[in-house]
């Protein structure tokens, strides 16, 4: 029999090339319908605090994609600085190393397994990792010691610690590599501390030179005086022996409309989007777009116009302009072509140089919580891990939307998409 003739099929031997004929494809209801039968793009991650290596198993992942590794080690990089944070910054050096499913930086359609390593690796060490028996208020260790019936909260600190968060952020660079080549580009930074909150107005023109100002900050806030404001904050904290937290924003810029669905809860981008960002530790609200700010207000003042001008039809919201963005790029569960705007709210670190009242887990007996080497505030990293945390999930329902097991085929796709999309209104 033989083989079909699919439109990517001139593509084999051309790895990693992606141009092709959109009048070719479009015709081809096959580059819709064909998804080369990929899972759903997830992340899982393992490694405690103090073992081997924090690593990441990435399945779903497309084939040709060459990774941008300088791209993700800067990542991991940022993710280790940021005033506030405490001595294991100063140890490790994080960069990623890939153990499966990238082939000379190219991905081949396999599982990826990343891993970091950990050089203050000290699990089997019995002096160097000794039994936690007094656990913060704030932190796991009580519930774990609970959960898994034990008084030495040591095993349940060293994998709830954020060290983890440097796999999640290293899986979430790998996805925006994908994102980057269609131009879509994750941007997080912090917006404030305590009571400091910057009024920061990103937009597809300005997140650039906003990116240059967060990068030249010590706490990745690009408004200078919110910056100062933070560092004061953080400054009289570690005089108190106290801890802070603060809020953090990500804004996605270049993705198309129809990512994520409202056919099904689990499949809504805003509600994907709200459980990425909670599971990154320390994370306790996230809001999309206005957020909670839209139950204080009328409809008219909350939901965003519709116009529609055929001269931007090239926008990525396909000339469906919304002259305010209260939504945040997102409604029923979809992106509507504006840009994503998600707010995330860290709270205060909870392992404080002072103690927390607590209870010796061994007597019974009041005592001070444990202390373990720790942040004082971790705003600036979680900053990070909440961009790359976002673009993987949005890499995921690009994935969904625009499937297929090489490259070629989800260029073919989304072109395909694109054409088809800008003819709805277009006379
Ligand atoms: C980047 C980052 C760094 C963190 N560093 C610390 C730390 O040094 N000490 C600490 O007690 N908690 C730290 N946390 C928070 C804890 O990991 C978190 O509070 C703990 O796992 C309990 O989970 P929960 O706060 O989500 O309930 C950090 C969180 C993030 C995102």
């Amino acid at each position: 029999m033989s083989a079909p003739n699919w439109p990517w099929e001139k593509y084999r031997g051309q790895q990693p090339k992606y141009e092709f004929e959109s009048e070719a494809t479009i015709n081809s209801p096959a580059v819709l319908a064909y998804n080369g039968n990929m899972a759903r793009l997830t992340c899982r991650t393992a490694g405690e605090s103090h073992g081997p290596a924090s690593i990441a198993l990435i399945e779903g992942f497309p084939a040709d994609l060459m990774l941008d590794i300088h791209f993700i080690n800067t990542q991991l990089k940022r993710r280790q600085g940021g005033y506030g944070r405490g001595g294991r910054q100063k140890i490790e050096s994080d960069e990623v190393e890939f153990l499966a499913g990238v082939r000379n930086g190219i991905t081949t359609g396999a599982p990826i397994v990343v891993q970091i390593i950990n050089k203050d690796s000290r699990l089997n060490d019995a002096e160097a990792t000794p039994p936690v028996h007094r656990p913060r208020p704030g932190h796991a260790d009580l519930a774990g010691a609970l959960k898994w019936l034990t008084n030495d909260c040591r095993n349940t600190l060293e994998r709830a610690s954020a060290r983890e968060t440097a796999a999640r952020t290293a899986a979430g660079a790998i996805a925006r590599c994908l994102l980057r080549e269609f131009d879509i580009h994750a941007f997080g930074f912090v917006s404030g501390a305590m009571d400091v909150k910057a009024n920061i107005s990103a937009t597809v023109d300005n997140w650039e030179k906003l990116l240059e100002a967060r990068d030249d900050s010590a706490v990745y806030c690009p408004d200078d005086a919110t910056c100062k404001a933070i560092i004061e904050h953080i400054r009289n904290a570690k005089v108190d022996k106290d801890t802070v937290g603060g809020f953090c924003e990500v804004h996605v810029f270049g993705c198309p409309p129809g990512l994520g669905s409202c056919v099904a809860w689990q499949d809504k981008l805003d509600s994907r989007l709200a459980g990425a960002v909670m599971g990154i530790q320390a994370f306790k609200a996230v809001e999309i777009g206005i957020g909670k700010t839209c139950g204080t207000l009328r409809g008219s003042q909350v939901h965003d116009p519709i116009e529609y001008s055929e001269e931007n039809i090239a926008q990525t919201n396909l000339g469906y302009d919304r002259p305010t963005n209260h939504a945040g790029g997102i409604e029923g569960g979809m992106t509507n072509g504006m840009p994503i705007v998600v707010h995330g709210t860290m709270k205060p670190i909870a392992t404080l140089l002072q103690g927390m009242d607590s209870v010796d887990l061994k007597t019974g007996k009041p005592s001070r919580s444990d202390y373990e080497r720790s942040d004082v505030c971790a705003l600036p990293a979680a900053s990070v891990v909440m961009e790359n945390a976002v673009g993987f999930e949005i890499a995921s329902a690009f994935l969904e939307t625009f499937s297929g097991a090489t490259m070629a085929m989800i260029h073919a796709s989304h072109s395909a998409y694109t054409e088809l999309a800008r003819k709805i209104s277009s006379t």
